[in-house]
């Protein structure tokens, strides 16, 4: 049977991670709120424009990419993600692989942005999904880099570049892994950090991706661990 990839999201996050799953023969569905409004959109970088190019991804309601999916991509705004999966029955989650890429950004006094309030330091939004999802299996991962390459990490001379995982569930981190090395990725380059309270390490690490980037005006970069 083939796997289901469902995104919850339709920004450039989402976009992005459809379109390559897509290209290597998945089945794939975005969420979003209203699916007739977001196909509307038209203009530079709007959903509908992208979508016109697009040969078999699917688009659905947050519910109806959740029931269907195998496996679930959470690529939806921080602020966002807890009541957009409290509208979708928890149930629904029962034994799934939740992939979450997002992080809890506050970009209401502009940017650098902040972590949201109650989701940084002892807790994080990692932790706060698998809470109110307690029968999926969270794994959080990728939320470290840039979009552009996290389905297409050769994209850095040497690929000797470091994705960070954390989650509850081992073999559900494994089949993660599997996943991902499936684009290129090699399996050193992946550190497992542990359980899913580690996510506070790697959204808190934003903090200083943001500053880099406000820095360097480049985001196409990630962290390479080299020892002594
Ligand atoms: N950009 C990157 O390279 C990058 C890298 C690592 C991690 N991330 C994280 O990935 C996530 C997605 O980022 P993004 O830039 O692609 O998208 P985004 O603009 O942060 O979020 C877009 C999604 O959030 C939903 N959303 C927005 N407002 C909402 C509301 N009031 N109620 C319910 N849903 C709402 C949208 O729903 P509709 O579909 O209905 O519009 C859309 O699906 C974020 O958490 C971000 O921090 C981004």
């Amino acid at each position: 049977m083939k796997t289901t990839i469902s995104i919850l999201g339709s920004g450039t996050v989402g976009r992005t991670l459809a379109g390559k799953f897509s290209e290597k023969g998945y089945q794939v569905i975005i969420g979003t709120r209203n699916p007739d409004e977001t196909l509307s959109r038209a203009g530079e970088n709007s959903f509908g424009d992208w979508y016109k190019l697009q040969q078999c991804i699917e688009v659905k309601t947050f519910q109806g990419a959740v029931q269907e999916g195998t496996i679930i991509i959470n690529a939806l705004n921080g602020n966002h993600t807890l009541d957009v999966l409290k509208s979708c029955d928890p149930s629904r989650f029962s034994g799934k692989i939740v992939m979450d890429i997002s992080n809890p950004l506050d970009f209401s006094k502009g940017f650098p942005p902040t972590l949201l309030a109650g989701l940084n330091n002892t807790n994080s939004l990692g932790e706060a999904i698998q809470q109110l999802l307690p029968e999926a299996k969270v794994v959080k991962t990728l939320n470290t880099m840039w979009c552009g390459l996290m389905l297409n990490p050769t994209l850095i001379p040497g690929n000797n570049h470091i994705n960070f995982i954390c989650g509850n569930d081992i073999d559900s981190k494994a089949k993660v892994m599997a996943l991902l090395n499936d684009f290129g990725w090699n399996s050193n380059q992946h550190i497992d950090l542990g359980d899913i309270t580690a996510a506070r390490g790697t959204e808190g690490y934003l903090l200083l991706w943001t500053r880099v980037y406000g820095a360097t005006k480049n985001g196409a970069f990630n962290i390479a661990i080299e020892k002594v």
